[in-house]
């Protein structure tokens, strides 16, 4: 079975794309079956438009590859209707990209599927990952130990799947 990952905020070229990409790097260093670590496939996308075709952002690359020596690699593009039925588990980064997420999907089927990136954290008690496009080196790191911290998170969690 294959596990498909999207992570979701609204420009995608800063919290989303840093946590398709950690997720990434944790699912290579977790000591998975090799058949396991590839039905998982992690992907990103922002609500708006405002950046597609674009990079991450450079701040939250810098972050990334300072903090934890990863690449942030990928294209910004926008979430779409067909996203509800590509992807197993949607995560949204906070509850605007959650709301925006569902006002997609008017029939309510696929709600089951969306999820809130903080609610699989273990270590910190927000409950959303802050946007930090319009702040300081501060909110960058901040981002990035959530996401580690939700990622592991959500790691244990497709491990219960691993036996299936
Ligand atoms: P992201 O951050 O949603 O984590 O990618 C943002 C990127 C761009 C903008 C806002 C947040 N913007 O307003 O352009």
């Amino acid at each position: 079975m294959t596990y498909k990952l999207l992570f979701v905020c609204l420009g995608n070229i800063c919290r989303s794309p840093a946590a398709e990409n950690i997720m990434e790097h944790l699912i290579e260093q977790a000591e998975l079956s090799d058949r396991f670590a590839k039905s998982i496939v992690c992907d990103s996308a922002g609500t708006s438009s405002y950046h597609i075709g674009s990079s991450p952002d450079r701040r939250m690359s810098a972050t990334a590859a300072r903090k934890l020596g990863i690449k942030l690699h990928g294209r910004a593009r926008q979430f779409q209707k067909s996203d509800f039925q590509d992807f197993d588990l949607i995560l949204a980064m906070d509850q605007d990209n959650y709301q925006d997420i569902l006002l997609i999907d008017p029939t309510g089927q696929d709600q089951k599927k969306v999820r809130l990136m903080c609610d699989f954290c273990s270590k910190h008690t927000l409950k959303e990952v802050p946007d930090p496009y319009y702040g300081g080196s501060e909110g960058f790191n901040q981002v990035i130990d959530l996401l580690v911290d939700a990622c592991e998170g959500l790691l244990t969690y497709l491990r219960s799947f691993e036996e299936c």
